[in-house]
C-alpha cells in the first residue's frame, strides 16, 4: 500500500453500519472483542458503586430523604448493570459472574476504593457518575443498534446522580468548617480517581473503538471535556480545585 492509498484507507476506514446482534457473529473478532469488553466494562461499573456504599450508607445517610435516595441510586444502577448484561445475553455472553466479583477485582480502580465519610458519598456521586455519564455518552450513535434503545434512561438517571451529590456538597460546604474540610478531602481523593478512570492518553485501543464506531472521543480528549466542564463547577461549589497532575496514572 502506497502513501496516498494508506491516507484513503484511514479515510474511510470509519465503520458506520448498525449492527444487529443476529448479524454479531459475523462481524469481525476485533469487533467482537472489543463490543464485549465495552460493554463488561460498563456492566462492571455499574454494579462497582452499589457495592461500594450500599451497606455502609443506605441505611446511616443523614436524613430519611437521604436514605430514601440512596436505596433509589443504588435501585438504579442496578438496574443499568441489568441492562448492559442484558446488552450481552443478546449476542449470547453471560458475564453475569461480575456479580461475584471482589471490590478488589473490579475493572476501573474507583470501585476498588472506600467511602468513609458522607463527603464520600456526595463527591463520588459529583464526580465519578460525572465520568460515568461520560463513559456512557461515549455510546450515543453506537455501531451496536440495541445500545440507543438503553441509553437515554440510563443518561437521564446519571445526571440526577450527579446533581444529587453536588447538592449534598454544597449542603456541606454550608454547615461550617468541618463540614467544608470534610468536602475538600472528599474532592481532592475523588477527582483524580475520575480523572484515572478516563484511561491512558494515546491508548491504540481507543483508536480502535472509535473506528468501529463504538465511542466517540479519545481517553485523552475526554478527559479534557471533563475537566473543563467539572473544575468551575467544583469552584462554584466554594471548594479548590485539585492538583490534577497529583495522580498522573494517565499520562
Ligand atoms: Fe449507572
Ligand atoms: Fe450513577
Amino acid at each position: 500500500m502506497n502513501r496516498s492509498s494508506l491516507l484513503y484507507f484511514y479515510d474511510v476506514a470509519q465503520f458506520n453500519d448498525k449492527v444487529d446482534p443476529k448479524d454479531f457473529l459475523k462481524m469481525p473478532d476485533e469487533y467482537r472483542d472489543l463490543l464485549v469488553r465495552l460493554l463488561t466494562i460498563q456492566a462492571d461499573c455499574e454494579i462497582g458503586g452499589p457495592h461500594i456504599y450500599v451497606d455502609h450508607w443506605t441505611l446511616r445517610a443523614p436524613t430519611v430523604d437521604d436514605q430514601w435516595r440512596v436505596a433509589r441510586i443504588a435501585a438504579e444502577e442496578i438496574d443499568h448493570c441489568r441492562k448492559m448484561l442484558r446488552l450481552l445475553k443478546l449476542i449470547d455472553v453471560d458475564r453475569s459472574d461480575i456479580l461475584e466479583r471482589p471490590r478488589s477485582k473490579r475493572e476501573v480502580d474507583a470501585f476498588k476504593e472506600d467511602m468513609p465519610t458522607w463527603a464520600d458519598f456526595a463527591a463520588f456521586g459529583f464526580l465519578i457518575d460525572k465520568v460515568g455519564e461520560y463513559q456512557l455518552d461515549e455510546m450515543i450513535g453506537s455501531t451496536y443498534a440495541p445500545i440507543d434503545d438503553a441509553l437515554p434512561v440510563i443518561l437521564r438517571e446519571e445526571k440526577g446522580h450527579v446533581a444529587y451529590g453536588e447538592q449534598q456538597l454544597e449542603k456541606l460546604v454550608k454547615s461550617g468548617d468541618a463540614g467544608r474540610a470534610q468536602a475538600q478531602a472528599a474532592i481532592d481523593k475523588w477527582y483524580v480517581t475520575g480523572l484515572d478512570m478516563f484511561g491512558k492518553s494515546g491508548s491504540s485501543r481507543t483508536e480502535r473503538y472509535i473506528e468501529w464506531g463504538l465511542k466517540r472521543r479519545t481517553n485523552e480528549e475526554a478527559r479534557q471535556q471533563y475537566i473543563a466542564e467539572m473544575e468551575p463547577k467544583i469552584a462554584a461549589i466554594g471548594l479548590r480545585v485539585p492538583d490534577r497532575l497529583q495522580g498522573r496514572k494517565y499520562l
